[in-house]
């Protein structure tokens, strides 16, 4: 049960200092003391041991759909503000549905999005030199704003075929809708929300319009293709998953690029490595992810009675896996806290598990090789700007990314 010197929810989010500066100190004591953490607060069970992690994440017989919650489950049911009446795969995408219904819908837009990021790396090597050129490095830059947000933004705008005069605007709605992922969000943050919400719902159900009446080459088009042969898909839920690939493929992999270049320059020796043998460019974004994950938990619920880590759980009862706290936990990785992209190779669980694991996987992972090959090519001398100046974090709780990296080249 809750206990005054066992940390809660609030303070396992980068909206706590002490979290934000230093969260492997905070997770390491709760996973030695308490791995299986009941939070009253979050009204949910902390979990942060790799092997029950990995275990629960990949159960596919457990729930994802608040509904399916206790209400006493606040933080799971915080996004559960559907109106009575709607079914849930017309007011929530993938990430929070359970089957058949996410089975009906993942499977389809899965076939589509996998067949084009098969093919889709000299587009993203096109994209990287791009931003690269449009680069000024006469000064200091960031270069979070300058290259680690606008290349995801324009690989996913390109696979889904949002016009590049559209760009700005996309950029926008998708930094509002992050903020359905926040549970303690201001109400400006919240206006923003809405209005990005809004301005996407319409884009969509034009788009979807149009390229069913014009097919064009990109995922969009896929999808009318796949639904005119039959995939019982509607397009409401279509537009509602295309949204979800739009702002699950941006922050992320932001973040993702973001700690790689940061933790490379922090380690001049796994830099070294890697120049020295680029083909270790894959191990390189495996051990970042592991080391530095963008996201820090996600959830289930259980569907029955269960132990877990010998405690026992009721069914409707919610879990918060800590994907962080399992990366780094030292009884399935060596010196966890050491990065090293030439570790033995252990699958982290960065992007989760199951039948939810992340559909974005592999287009992050090819962003950010490109992206960081290209980059470490084009400036052989690129070092931090300051490096005795802390990292600054972003706030936004259950992700780890940089508000700025300021560099010189
Ligand atoms: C480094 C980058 C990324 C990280 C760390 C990440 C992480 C995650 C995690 C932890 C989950 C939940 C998995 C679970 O509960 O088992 C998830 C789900 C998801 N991600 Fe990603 N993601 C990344 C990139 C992307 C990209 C590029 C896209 C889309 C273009 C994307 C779209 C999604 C979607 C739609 C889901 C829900 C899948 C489902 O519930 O079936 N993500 N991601």
């Amino acid at each position: 049960m809750t206990s005054p010197d066992l940390p809660n929810i609030l303070q396992l989010t980068p909206l706590d200092p002490g979290y934000r500066a230093d969260p492997h100190a905070v997770l390491d004591d709760l996973r030695a003391r308490r791995p299986v953490h009941r939070d009253e607060t979050a009204g949910s069970f902390i979990l942060t041991r790799y092997d029950d992690v990995r275990a629960l994440v990949s159960d596919r017989t457990l729930w994802r759909d608040p509904i399916n919650a206790e209400p006493a489950a606040r933080l799971s049911r915080s996004g559960d503000d559907i109106p009575e009446g709607v079914p849930r795969s017309e007011a929530a995408s993938i990430l929070t549905l359970d089957d058949p219904d996410h089975a009906r819908i993942r499977q389809p837009l899965t076939q589509a999005f996998y067949a084009r990021i098969a093919r889709f790396r000299p587009e993203v090597e096109r994209i990287v030199a791009e931003t690269l050129d449009r680069l000024d490095t006469t000064a200091p830059f960031d270069l979070m704003a300058s290259f680690c947000v606008p290349v995801p933004i324009d690989a996913i705008a390109a696979i889904l075929g949002v016009d590049h005069a559209r760009l700005a605007e996309f950029r926008d709605w998708s930094e509002g809708l992050i903020q359905s992922l926040n549970p303690f969000r201001t109400p400006d943050q919240t206006a923003h929300m809405e209005r990005a919400s809004a301005a996407l719902t319409d884009y969509f159900t034009r788009a979807i319009a149009e390229r069913r009446a014009e097919p064009r080459d990109d995922l969009i088009s896929d999808m009318t293709r796949l639904q005119a042969q039959g995939e019982p898909i509607n397009d409401i839920e279509l537009r509602i998953n295309l949204t979800a690939l739009l702002v699950g493929g941006n922050l992320t992999t932001t973040d993702l690029i973001g700690n790689a270049v940061r933790l490379f320059l922090l380690n001049p020796g796994e830099l070294a490595k890697l120049r020295a043998n680029p083909d270790l460019i894959g191990a390189a974004v495996e051990e970042t992810l592991r080391y530095e994950p963008p996201v820090d938990a996600t959830g289930r619920i259980a569907s029955r009675d269960m132990q877990v880590g010998g405690c026992p759980v009721k069914a409707a009862q919610a879990f918060t896996f800590f994907l962080r706290a399992a990366n780094r936990d030292p009884e399935r990785f060596d010196d966890p806290h050491r990065f090293d992209i030439t570790r033995a190779r252990h699958p982290h669980v960065a992007f989760g598990g199951g039948a939810h694991i992340c559909i974005g996987a592999p287009l992050a992972r090819v962003e950010a090789q490109v992206a960081l090959i290209k980059l470490f090519d084009r400036f052989p001398n690129l070092r931090l700007a300051d490096p005795d100046a802390p990292p600054v974090w972003r706030t936004l709780p259950f992700f780890r990314g940089l508000e700025r990296l300021d560099l010189v080249a």
